[in-house]
Order: C-alpha cells, then structure tokens, then sequence
C-alpha cells in the first residue's frame, strides 16, 4: 500500500531527508531554503506550535477503512497535503520543478507552482497532474494579467496569489552570504515578457483589496489568498469574493516575530465561517501535525521546505518518499487518534499546553 523505502533506504521521517539535503546542497543554497527573516523567531514558532497541542485520542472506533482524500478548489486529490510554493528549484535539482510535479502526480496531490520556478509553468504541466500557480500580483497590470492567461493557457486549475509581501523579507542568512541573485543559466522562467525579456519579481508595496477585485475580474480560475493571519482580513476575503484563504507566514521568511500559522488557525477558521475553505502551511512535519491542523479547522495543508529537501535528495522519487512519509504518518496517527479521514476531526481531539 503505502511505500516507505528511502531512495538509500535511510530516511525515516523529514528531519533524516533534511539532513540528507544538507549534505547534498551548497550551503549558500541550503541556507537559503532554510533561513527566515530577522532572528527567524517565527521560523521556529511555526514548528514549536505544533509541539504546544496534544492529540486527545478517541477509542473503539473501528478505523479498520481510512480514506485520506479530499477535494479542495475544484482539485480532488489523495491525501490533504499539498505542495507550497517555493522558488528555485533547479537549485535543488537540475530538472527543478519538473522533478517536484512528477512526484505531486504520483502521488496524487496539488503542486503550485511558484512565480519564481526555474521552469516555464508549460513545461511543468506538461507532467499533467493537477497544478496551481502561485502569483505575486506586480504593479504592471499588462504584464500580471499576462501571467495570469499564461498559467491559465498551461491548464492551472487555480491561482494562489501572495499578499503578505509587500515588501521583500530581511533574510540575513542570504545577506551574508551576499546571495542575491540566481547563478549563471537560471533564471524565474515565468517572468519572461512579450519580447522574451527576463523581468525581476516585483514585491508591490502597493498591494491593495482593489486589485484583489481586479484580479477578480480578471480569471474564472479559483483564487486563494496566501497568507492571511488576522481574522478581519480573512472576513474581508470573503467579502471580495475570493475562493479559499491560506493562512500563512511565508514559513517566517517575511516579517520576523509574526504569530505562528497554526495559534492563526482557529480566529480564521471561526472568522470565514464555513464560507471559505481555510488552508494552513509552515512547520507541517509529521502526520500529527496535519491530524492537528485539520482538527483545527484546516481543510488541508502544504509542505514547503521538506519538499525542497526531497528533491535536493533524490529528485522525484525524493520529493515522492517525503509525501509518502507524510501520508503514512498521516494515516497511522489517523488511525491512533480513531479517525477513519479527515471527516472525522474535529476541535475536541487537540488540547493545547503550556510548553513543548
Ligand atoms: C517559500 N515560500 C514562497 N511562497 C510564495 O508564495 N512564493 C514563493 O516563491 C515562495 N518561495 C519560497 C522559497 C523557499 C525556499 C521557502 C522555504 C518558502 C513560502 C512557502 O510557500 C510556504 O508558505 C512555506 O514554505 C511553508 O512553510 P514550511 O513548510 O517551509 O515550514
């Protein structure tokens, strides 16, 4: 059923599949798929949060038949754990996100594709598999909307657009290494204009509801709003008609000593009401993490970096064992807690402690 043998047969969880990334990547890179902004505070609250909940198990519920699959935007897939998007994956890999959208298809879950892919988005879904895009809206209407049909013409099933930056994060750990742009032969493949020319992404500071609407109007494609932490925002998305939010921090690399995605989680889901599905990423490392998240309100999560150390490992049949372990983890713990599928996670499961 669920494979679990490594691609060396050695990695048992994410933190050995980091481990083994260390080794392989340049640790400019590393650093750079690892770090966070400022003292990367909220880096480690996004994983400390999950060590501050308990799971309250359920028993003799007979969980003899699991069922892990969901349908989230339009997307039906295997598992509730999704792709985030992160850039540069040929840093990690040299097929880059080709690599990563194999293993999604595999596996059966959303990859999305971030504006900053070293892959054209055609070449990516090429792979088939259901992909999203990830979208930093930038001040050039012309060339966002640009975008926007591009991915809709590669046949991405929704548009994942970022809005907790409005300007770049202080990424001290790239700071010092003085990594500011990508090496020679790599470039963000999706920012190529009209005339072929390689644009730089642009972080707009100004960034506002009324080019929510505008982007709105734009595309038919579902639209989810990555990285929502306060409730007010989160019912403010609902009011411009958006489709799903994701609660989010950018894995802490934007504004350093912001709260932890899942302490957001539960004013959020409260906030939305049952009228938006409401996603979670940062920090998800273990089966129980997901449980958790879920039990909270989540309807699924995204895994960022431990995909980034899968592909660094071994490529595809890298990035696949990570969601293998996930899923495996997933469904034990599943299992453990008397759940037959995230249907059956509710608040009560979770207690929440003082300390880790
Ligand atoms: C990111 N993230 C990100 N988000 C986004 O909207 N567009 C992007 O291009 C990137 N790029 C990126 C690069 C790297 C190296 C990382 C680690 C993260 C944020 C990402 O989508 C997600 O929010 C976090 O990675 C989730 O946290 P974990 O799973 O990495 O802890």
């Amino acid at each position: 059923m669920v494979k679990m043998l490594a691609p060396d047969g050695a990695e048992l969880n994410l933190a050995d599949v980091a481990a083994g990334a260390r080794l392989r990547l340049n640790p400019v890179h590393w650093d750079f798929f690892a770090g966070g902004a400022g003292d990367e505070r909220t880096v480690r609250a996004n994983e400390d949060a999950f060590t501050r909940r308990r799971v309250l198990p359920r028993i003799l519920r007979g969980v003899r038949e699991r069922d892990l699959r969901i349908s989230v935007l339009g997307s039906r897939i295997s598992m509730p754990v999704l792709i985030a998007p992160t850039a540069f994956h040929r840093l990690a890999h040299p097929e880059g996100e080709v690599a990563t959208a194999r293993a999604a298809a595999d596996a059966g879950t959303v990859m999305v594709i971030s504006m900053a892919a070293t892959r054209p988005v055609e070449e990516i879904t090429a792979i088939g598999g259901q992909l999203w895009f990830q979208l930093y809206p930038q001040s050039d209407l012309g060339f966002t909307s640009a975008v926007v049909r591009r991915a809709e013409a590669a046949g991405c099933g929704a548009l994942v657009v970022t809005v907790d930056s409005p300007v770049f994060g202080r990424r001290e750990r790239d700071l010092r290494h003085r990594f500011v742009d990508l090496p020679p032969g790599l470039v963000c493949e999706n920012m190529r204009d009209a005339s072929g020319r390689v644009r730089d992404i642009e972080m707009d500071a100004g960034l506002d509801w009324k080019r929510i609407s505008w982007l709105r109007g734009l595309t038919t494609l579902p639209i989810l709003l990555k990285g929502v932490l306060h409730p007010a925002d989160a019912r403010l998305a609902v009011e411009h008609g958006v489709d799903g939010v994701l609660v989010s921090n950018h894995g802490g690399r934007q504004l350093d000593g912001v709260v932890a995605t899942l302490d957001a989680l539960p004013a959020v889901v409260e906030a939305v009401e049952g009228r938006l599905p409401v996603l979670v990423d940062g920090g998800i490392r273990r089966g129980t993490d997901v449980l958790v998240a879920l039990a909270l309100g989540a309807t699924a999560v995204l895994v960022g970096r431990p995909v980034i150390w899968g592909l660094a490992v071994g490529g595809t049949a890298g990035v696949r064992h990570v969601l293998d372990l996930l899923r495996a983890d997933l469904d034990q713990a599943l299992a453990l807690a008397g759940a037959t599928g995230p249907g059956d996670l509710s608040c009560d499961l979770v207690a929440t402690v003082a300390r880790g």
